[in-house]
């Protein structure tokens, strides 16, 4: 029998628990020996005092082990997988795992529902009329050997333990720390089973991480436990100031993702899809170099490949694959309104939070997570940091249900955006790779 009291002292005094320690901790609190408040006692000890590397991988596969795991010696492709930190307007997922099967690698790509400003993948795919995301594992398991992809929710049956530390952890105010995140992302990532895995850590207000140095930090924790639980794994720094695309909203995103794979998306879409891809496709060995990725990722979407790959793995999953070749098919908002610049100048802010707060608000999220989302309602946005605009000029359009919402919505993106009399520099900047 572990001494719980000891293992929380040593850690409020910032000692190293041993992996075995840590295995006995999390499987008495699993196993409802070791009560909440001993457990919160230990988390709110490591927020303060942190793991070590060592400690961080023995949490994390003890995670791993509390539930089920999967892997994929049916198939003869390289099975990549892909984490957002989350972001808004972040329909990455549907534009890249098509792509990355179309190129030949083997992608299962488990996804959350949108919870407060974030958008969640699952949430945008059952915009699509009939999408179902929650498969049985056999019939999963069939579509990704005859399709190489599937979109699906995360299985219940993987790193259950996760699902109750992380619900101590949002009640105990222990979510914000950079071992504890690591380990919960990269336990779901581990088990799922993907040799090689591209994580999108993103920077700014629309993010979990606010400034460059903690996306740093916490893209070399989960890259670590990757690469020392023997998968390849790579982090790539983006900005999440402003929301990813114009579309904020889950048909407008589905309408956009369809969009890029077309060739006719927004410039920041395409290239963060490049940068995730071409870094799987090197890590793979499908790409012999980065560069090369990107060009074998440019032909796949030119040739139509990668939208016809979207309309099988549509179709699989019980959807209606027409939507691909005829995205104004999808829900649309009875109420469509611009909201225009009120004076000249420079954009100088179209801040992800607030006009994820604006979309939100719209009815495209939920609050809490028993709320229904309407697949028709959201914002796009039409002006971007940096650019000079024109008194009378729409920034945004608002896509709701009624009038009220709306005026609501333009409440908020009156807070979101900010003119500037003077030009402001384009807030894109360069991809950073930690590997
Ligand atoms: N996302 C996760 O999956 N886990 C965390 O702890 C934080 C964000």
């Amino acid at each position: 029998m572990i001494n719980v009291v000891e293992l929380i002292e040593r850690k409020k005094r910032g000692q190293a628990l041993a992996p075995d320690e840590l295995r006995a901790l999390l499987g008495g609190f699993l196993s409802r020996e070791v009560p909440d408040y001993q457990m919160a006692a230990w988390l709110m000890a490591v927020v303060w005092r942190g793991m070590t590397d060592e400690e961080t991988l023995a949490l994390t596969e003890a995670m791993v082990a509390s539930g089920a795991t999967m892997d994929w010696p049916e198939l003869d492709r390289p099975t990549v997988d892909k984490h957002s930190t989350g972001g808004v307007g972040d329909k990455t997922s549907i534009v890249l795992v098509p792509l990355m099967a179309a190129a030949g690698a083997a992608f299962v790509k488990m996804s959350g529902r949108g919870l407060g400003h974030t958008g969640g993948t699952l949430d945008k795919l059952e915009a699509i009329p009939g999408f179902q995301c929650e498969l049985p594992l056999e019939q999963m398991r069939a579509q990704v050997a005859r399709i190489g992809c599937a979109l699906v929710g995360q299985s219940p049956e993987l790193v259950p333990g996760d699902k109750q530390v992380y619900a101590l952890r949002d009640v105990t105010g222990t979510v914000d720390s950079v071992p504890l995140i690591a380990s919960s992302i990269m336990s779901k990532k581990l088990a799922a089973g993907a040799r090689s895995i591209v994580l999108d850590v993103k920077i700014g207000s629309g993010a979990f991480m606010q400034t460059r140095e903690d996306a740093r930090i916490l893209a070399n924790a989960l890259v670590r436990i990757g690469n020392q639980a023997g998968r390849q794994t790579r982090a790539v720094l983006s900005a999440m100031h402003q929301p990813l695309g114009r579309a904020v909203g889950n048909a407008l995103e589905v309408r956009e993702a369809i969009d890029t794979l077309r060739g006719d998306g927004p410039a920041d879409l395409w290239a963060l899809t490049l940068e995730l891809g071409a870094q799987l496709l090197e890590m793979t060995g499908l790409a012999p170099s980065r560069a090369e990725g990107e060009q074998m990722l440019i032909r796949l979407r030119d040739s139509g490949a990668g939208a016809a790959k979207l309309a099988e793995l549509i179709a699989a999953q019980g959807g209606d694959a027409r939507v691909v070749e005829a995205p104004e098919t999808l829900a649309a908002a009875p109420v469509v309104r611009p909201f225009a610049a009120d004076a000249d100048g420079w954009v100088a802010a179209a801040d992800a939070r607030t006009i994820g707060d604006a979309a939100l608000g719209l009815g495209a999220g939920r609050m809490t997570k028993a709320d229904a989302v309407d697949p028709a309602v959201g914002v796009e946005v039409l002006a971007r940091i940096g650019d000079r605009v024109t008194a009378g000029q729409p920034l945004a359009t608002v896509h709701a249900r009624t009038d009220e919402a709306a005026d609501a919505a333009f409440a908020r993106l009156r807070a979101a955006f900010r003119l500037s009399p003077e030009s402001v520099p384009a807030a894109d900047e360069p991809f950073e790779i930690v590997r």
